[in-house]
């Protein structure tokens, strides 16, 4: 069993410094806490190896240019891996499963809606920590989930600080015993709190476009592509709730989640309320893809 440091003793990365978590500071005049002015990304690291990386870290240029904050140069990938290999090293987090975090807010100024002057240091934070994915027997048997209204706003394509709709889906999920909400907007199955959401109906994988009403997800899209090596066929189209009450399968897919399969929905069973046969063939694949041997650089 890995072991953990406690958390405050962690070492995180804060504007060009590493330095252990319990004397990280940020200026209460920051935008992310202010505002939630700012931007993140969550790979997941197996055995020190991150997954997809250049996949995450291109999401989260593409959230702070959106965002119109100037870009840090920790974004750049030869600055961002040695970040995360030492915060994974320092951090007990090069056997088994963790996560790599980094946060990008426009950074401390005193506050004003409108953006702070320029050269304004946007602030960066990076850290490591251990994880565990949904264990196999859950995995096995499947979870259940909620549904709740998209109570977001429409730029869900963006990673955001911004989170309280999906922190409030996910209490409700964790309170109601489920491992998810997901949530609906004018009928139509848009994501969970933290997760893609696929159905399976007629043997054909279905899930909701890339649009501004989702976040465009790494394992989504590694998803996709193992179903096409599978020939599996796939709709990106609009799902309706409905639809999604009816289908055979239903699953997540997440960097915290892998692939999981949905068997209860609301409190009613999903098609013969076990994981599917297409569920379990699409988690098999994306073990194998996740299982990474240390120091390739094949991953990268
Ligand atoms: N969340 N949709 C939302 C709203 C998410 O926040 C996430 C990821 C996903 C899945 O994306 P990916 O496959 O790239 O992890 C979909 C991360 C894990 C989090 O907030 O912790």
């Amino acid at each position: 069993m890995p072991s953990q440091l406690s958390p405050d003793s962690m070492l995180v990365y804060l504007n060009g410094t590493f330095l252990e978590k319990r004397d990280a500071r940020i200026p209460v005049d920051d935008r992310g806490f202010i505002f939630g002015d700012g931007v993140y990304e969550v790979w997941r690291a197996v055995n020190g190896i991150l997954f997809a990386p250049e996949r995450h870290r291109v999401r989260l240029e593409h959230g702070v240019r959106e965002l119109e904050i100037a870009p840090p140069p920790e974004l750049e990938p030869d600055h961002l891996w040695p970040i995360a290999d030492r915060l994974l090293a320092a951090n007990d987090n090069r056997q088994g499963d963790a996560t790599f975090y980094v946060q990008v807010t426009r950074g401390a100024a005193p506050r004003t809606h409108f953006f702070p002057p320029a050269g304004t240091r946007p602030t960066v934070y990076a850290t490591t920590s251990r994880f565990s994915p949904p264990a196999a027997a859950v995995r096995a048997a499947g979870a259940a989930a909620l549904t709740m209204p998209d109570i977001r706003w429409l730029r869900c394509d963006l990673k955001t600080i911004q989170l309280l709709p999906n922190v409030l889906g996910k209490q409700r999920a964790v309170s109601g015993g489920a491992i998810d909400t997901i949530f609906v907007r004018d009928g139509i199955v848009t994501e969970g709190t933290h997760t893609n959401v696929f159905a399976v109906a007629d043997g054909v994988v279905r899930t909701h476009p890339l649009s501004n009403l989702v976040l465009a997800g790494v394992t989504r899209e590694v998803v996709l592509e193992l179903a096409s090596h599978l020939r599996i066929p796939v709709r990106e189209d609009p799902l309706r709730i409905d639809e999604l009450r009816a289908a055979d399968e239903v699953f997540l897919t997440g960097t915290t989640t892998d692939v999981l399969g949905i068997t209860r929905l609301d409190g009613a069973p999903v098609g013969a309320g076990a994981p599917g046969r297409i569920t379990l063939a699409l988690y098999d694949a994306l073990a194998d893809r996740l299982e990474l041997h240390p120091g390739s650089p094949a991953s990268r």
